[in-house]
């Protein structure tokens, strides 16, 4: 039987038709006289009657199948009765009554539901992917996940973007995570990597005249996961020729508002709003400030540089900053509460989180007593302090109360459910530091990549004062997460190399590994610039999903392995003999 029609193609307008539908046995209720089978495709679900009169071997057929047999059925669509029409399914109007069934392969008991909102270990879903994708929402979310993709190559090839594919076997670079190597067969002992990022192959292609390029390109990093981390994921990489920040900005906010449209046929305001990387730590303790809710961080360094409590005026003398929040009506908190965050805030670094509860008659805190009248209320008024209030304090190095308050004023924001989950909140991170000092490597480390351009006026001061460079490098925040980043690149050979020397790689080594590049600069370099964008982390947060594992067909678990394939796996001795390979006994 050739299937004619999809489930939920068919509407009212069918009735009376004769139409053939393939799928799976969603549900099957048995009333006795009347078998209904509500059948499951890609598409949907429409419900299938069977009664004897209409199709008697059919009939006996469905009496034996269970949830998950693939049938065929032909049938008559049929407008419902009034009384059992359902609002809930799109072909809730109609039934089809089944003159023929063929069961083309029955199934096993599935080990859960399929169907929404179940609580099964998410190892049992990624074991069977094969039926946790059947699942609606689910096929849902890759359902979006092409419509995005899709919208992304249209849009980009309108606007005189053109797809390239760079290499997935390529060369082992040092910065930025752990490579994946790939040992050669052909070359003993020697080792392509998988590319973390197609980075310095899109900056040739500029070189190579393309002016404007695009890939949905696979990248792999071997680095800790979490659930917006996957060791490989896609990035939507685009990199353009003679552009500045804001020929960046501008594509990407009308891309970002067709993707939204198509995607999920939300309309978004454009351009979004910016914010400088030291405002950002500064406000929100974040580079990846979330802004659908306010709980802003004050400062308060100078106010209470020399007040008598040490543990601030030590901190700031120190060369450290004093930092707080006000979280707004929770004088209620009990002192357990107060302990969690505190342990929160000593999770995040903090030697502890000072307080004051601001009631109508009083300072409820252990350290009013060290401060003045005047001291304390200008405190107060610093933080807007109202009874009610609760005020929570850190005193340390600025990245130390920027990691503390950060995290605090984001488990507030939790808590008080600040957050509007309807709301989508980009923002354009700036002015990134160019470089940051890396206590383990004692040495400098590019924030962005060592491809990044400085800001012209910084420049000069690069040798002097590398810490106070400014880069032109930009991120994209959605909702608290970074779904994208790039730069303005560096596009001279001298300046490339002046870069590879500030963190820390001697001339040989930089030709070693980044010479093609430096050739490749000699050659009429134009001035680019590009972002790339974390497509799995794109897509979660439009599907409204919290782990980007939900918008991939076949993710791998926190432990970087395969549930369905078993990946990795050890491999035959006579491959590794190939691969001129011996691995060490445990
Ligand atoms: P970056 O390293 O910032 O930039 O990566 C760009 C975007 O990719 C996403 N992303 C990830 N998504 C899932 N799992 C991961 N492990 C992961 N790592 C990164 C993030 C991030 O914003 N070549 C540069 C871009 C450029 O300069 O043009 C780059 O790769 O959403
Ligand atoms: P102590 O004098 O050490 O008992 O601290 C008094 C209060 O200051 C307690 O509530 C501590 O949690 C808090 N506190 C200690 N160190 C810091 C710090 N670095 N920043 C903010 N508060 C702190």
């Amino acid at each position: 039987m050739k299937r004619t029609h999809s489930a939920t193609e068919l509407t009212v307008d069918h009735a009376g038709q004769e139409v053939v539908l393939n799928g799976w046995v969603d549900t099957r209720r048995d009333h006795g006289g009347l078998i209904f089978i509500d059948l499951r495709d890609r598409s949907g679900i429409i419900q299938i009657v069977f009664s004897p009169e209409v199709g008697e071997e059919a009939f006996h057929l469905a009496e034996q199948v269970r949830s998950e047999y693939v049938i065929a059925v032909r049938g008559e669509v049929r407008r419902r009765p009034k009384d059992t029409e359902n609002p809930n399914l799109k072909t809730g109007l109609i039934e089809v009554y089944a003159r023929q069934m063929e069961v083309l392969n029955p199934a096993k008991t599935p080990p859960f539901y399929i169907e929404d909102g179940i609580d099964v270990d998410e190892t049992l879903r990624l074991r069977y992917r094969y039926l946790d994708l059947r699942r609606p929402e689910m096929r849902d979310c890759l359902l979006l996940r092409h419509r995005v993709v899709q919208t992304m190559r249209s849009f980009l090839d309108q606007r005189g973007f053109i797809e390239i594919e760079t290499p997935i076997l390529t060369k082992s670079s040092p910065e930025g995570a752990r490579d994946y190597l790939v040992p050669s067969r052909i070359h003993p002992g020697e080792f392509y990597a998988l590319p973390q990022s197609p980075q310095i192959f899109k900056q040739i292609l500029m070189v190579a005249g393309m002016e404007k390029y695009f890939q949905i390109a696979r990248c792999f990093r071997d680095e800790d996961l979490r659930a917006d981390r996957q060791p490989e994921f896609t990035q939507l990489d685009m990199e353009m020729s003679f552009v500045d920040e804001e020929d960046v900005y501008a594509l990407v906010e009308d891309l970002m508002a067709v993707l939204f449209k198509e995607g999920i046929g939300l309309d978004i305001p454009t351009p979004f709003p910016r914010i400088t990387y030291d405002e950002a730590m500064l406000k929100y303790g974040s580079d990846k400030p979330d802004m659908r809710f306010g709980l802003e961080i004050i400062d308060l360094t100078e106010l209470v540089k020399d007040v008598e409590f040490k543990v601030f005026s030590s901190a700031v003398h120190s060369g450290g900053v004093v930092r707080a929040i006000n979280a707004k009506g929770c004088a209620v908190f009990s002192r357990r509460e107060i302990d969690e965050l505190t342990q929160i805030a000593i999770d995040n670094g903090a030697k502890g989180m000072a307080w004051i509860i601001v009631t109508e008659n009083e300072l409820r805190s252990p350290i009013t007593k060290f401060f003045s009248e005047e001291q304390m209320n200008r405190v107060l008024q610093a933080l807007d302090a109202k009874p009610g209030d609760l005020l929570l304090f850190s005193a340390d190095s600025p990245e130390t109360v920027a990691r503390v308050l950060g995290t605090i004023r984001l488990e507030l924001g939790k808590r008080l459910k600040l957050i509007d989950e309807s709301v989508f909140s980009f923002v354009w991170v700036t002015e990134f530091p160019l470089l940051e000092w890396d206590e383990e490597e004692k040495r400098y480390v590019a924030v962005h990549h060592m491809f990044t351009s400085p800001r012209a006026e910084d420049i000069p001061h690069l040798e002097e004062n590398p810490l106070q460079a400014r880069s032109r490098a930009y991120d994209l925040i959605l909702n608290g997460t970074e779904i994208g980043g790039g730069s303005i690149r560096i596009h001279r050979r001298d300046w490339q190399e002046k870069m590879f020397r500030l963190v820390g790689l001697s001339p040989e080594e930089a030709y070693d590994k980044f010479g093609y590049m430096l050739d490749a600069f000699e050659y009429g370099t134009p001035p680019h610039g590009g972002i790339a964008f974390g497509v799995d982390r794109l897509v979660m947060i439009m599907a409204g999903r919290s782990s980007i594992r939900d918008v991939i067909a076949f993710p791998k678990t926190q432990s970087a392995s395969c549930l369905l394939t078993q990946a990795p796996s050890p491999v035959s001795p006579k491959q590794l003999r190939e691969l001129s390979l011996r691995v060490r006994e445990k």
